[in-house]
Parts: structure tokens; sequence; C-alpha cells
């Protein structure tokens, strides 16, 4: 079967927020004596804010009242957001603008699936919002990767069958949700295992090459 539709992971993937959701977490665990470093970090790509923070506390064998929980999200997500208020198109590389272009060129879907509530906020910043045809994100789903909500919707929306689709992802997590679904798993990055991923890319334009690979198998 034939891939028609590349589904990209916003943080990591699109653009480098996954820095700025690291800072951010960083800060809040340094206010609060809870120990956090890049592995930890590794083990939130593509998970919730909630689900983020309650990882961060089993680490530290930590346990905190909802309340308290509540206020450290918002501290969080208002940390996050003053680093996104500086974002501009200039944070989007070449290598991905061009790549999208040629995909859809080329006459592939392309979409966006990430677990972020601040999806639409950063590709407006990035002034890329129109180009996608179908974003599927943190306010649409109830569970986080890995479960396949947040990839499901965009092939329900778009009437495509999960074999046609491909994600390309920095998150174990995110590669997990598109295996669980039969959809191809292309890993960019230093966090993915090998072992999971059905492939992995260094560059988000070698994603033009591996479609001709699968595509004319
Ligand atoms: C992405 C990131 C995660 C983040 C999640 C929620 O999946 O990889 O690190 O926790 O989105 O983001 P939000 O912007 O809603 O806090
Ligand atoms: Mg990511």
């Amino acid at each position: 079967m034939k891939v028609k539709t590349i589904i990209f992971d916003l943080d990591g993937v699109i653009v480098h927020t996954d820095k700025f959701h690291y800072l951010a977490w960083e800060k809040i665990c340094e206010e609060e004596g809870l120990l956090f470093d890049e592995s930890i970090n590794h083990q939130l790509r593509g998970v919730s804010r909630r689900e983020s923070l309650d990882l961060i506390l089993k680490y530290n064998q930590k346990e905190l009242k909802d309340i308290k929980k509540d206020e450290l999200l918002e501290k969080k997500n208002n940390l996050y957001k003053e680093s996104l208020n500086h974002l501009t198109k200039n944070d989007l590389s070449n290598d991905i603008l061009d790549t999208l272009l040629e995909l859809k060129k080329r006459g592939y879907l392309i979409a966006i699936g990430s677990s972020s509530k601040n999806t639409k906020f950063i590709l407006e910043k990035l002034e890329i919002i129109n180009l996608f045809d179908a974003i599927s994100d943190g306010t649409n789903i109830s569970r986080s990767k890995p479960d396949p909500e947040v990839f499901l919707y965009i092939s329900n929306i778009l009437n495509q069958s999960n074999e046609t689709c491909l994600v390309v992802e920095d998150a174990n997590a995110g590669i997990e949700a598109a295996k669980r679904v039969k959809m191809i798993a292309v890993g960019i990055g230093d966090s993915v295992s090998e072992e999971i991923a059905d492939y992995k890319i260094k560059n988000i334009s070698n994603i033009i090459q591996l479609l001709e690979l699968i595509n004319n198998n």
C-alpha cells in the first residue's frame, strides 16, 4: 500500500520548542527541589503536561496534592509560553519548510499530530498553520501518546486508511502510538530507539527519498 499522508509531530520535529519545554520543567524542578535531567526529559517527549508532571514526581518518589499540581502546571505553561512569545518564522529551518512544500507539490497530504495544547499558537507564530491538511493536538484528545488517539483523529478526518499514513516523531511514545495502529513510524533525533522505529532519518528532507523508496516498492 502506498503512503499518502505524512503526519508530523511538532515539538522537536518541526521546531525546536522541545528545548523550551525542557527549560520550563528544569526551572520548576529547581524551585521545588526535584531531580530533573536529560534522561527523564526524554520520557516526557510526546506526553501531556499533566502526565509529564506525574512522571517527574514518580521519578522523585514524591506525591503532591492536586491543588499544588495544578499550580505547578500553570506555572510551567506560563514559563513555556513566555519562550514561545519570541518565536518567529525564522525559527523554522529551510530544510523543514522546503520539505513541507515539496511534499505538497508531490500531492501528499500533510498533517500535525501533537499532544501539545499550544500547537496552533506555535504554527501561527511560524506562519505555517495554513499549509496543513489537518491538525490534531492536545485540545482534541483525551489520552496522550503512546495512545494512538492523536493520529487516528487525522486518518479519520482525512478519510485515509492507517496503513497509508507515515508518522515522523522524535519521541518513543509517538513511535509506539503510530505502530499500535499500523502507521509507518519514522524516528528523528537522539531520543528515538533504533529498535522500535520502522526507519530512522537524520534530517526532515530525508523523508522525500524515503517515500520514493517505500512507494516504488
Ligand atoms: C508535546 C511535547 C511534550 C509536552 C506536550 C504537551 O508532546 O513533546 O513535552 O508535554 O506536548 O504540551 P503543552 O504545550 O500542552 O504543555
Ligand atoms: Mg516531539
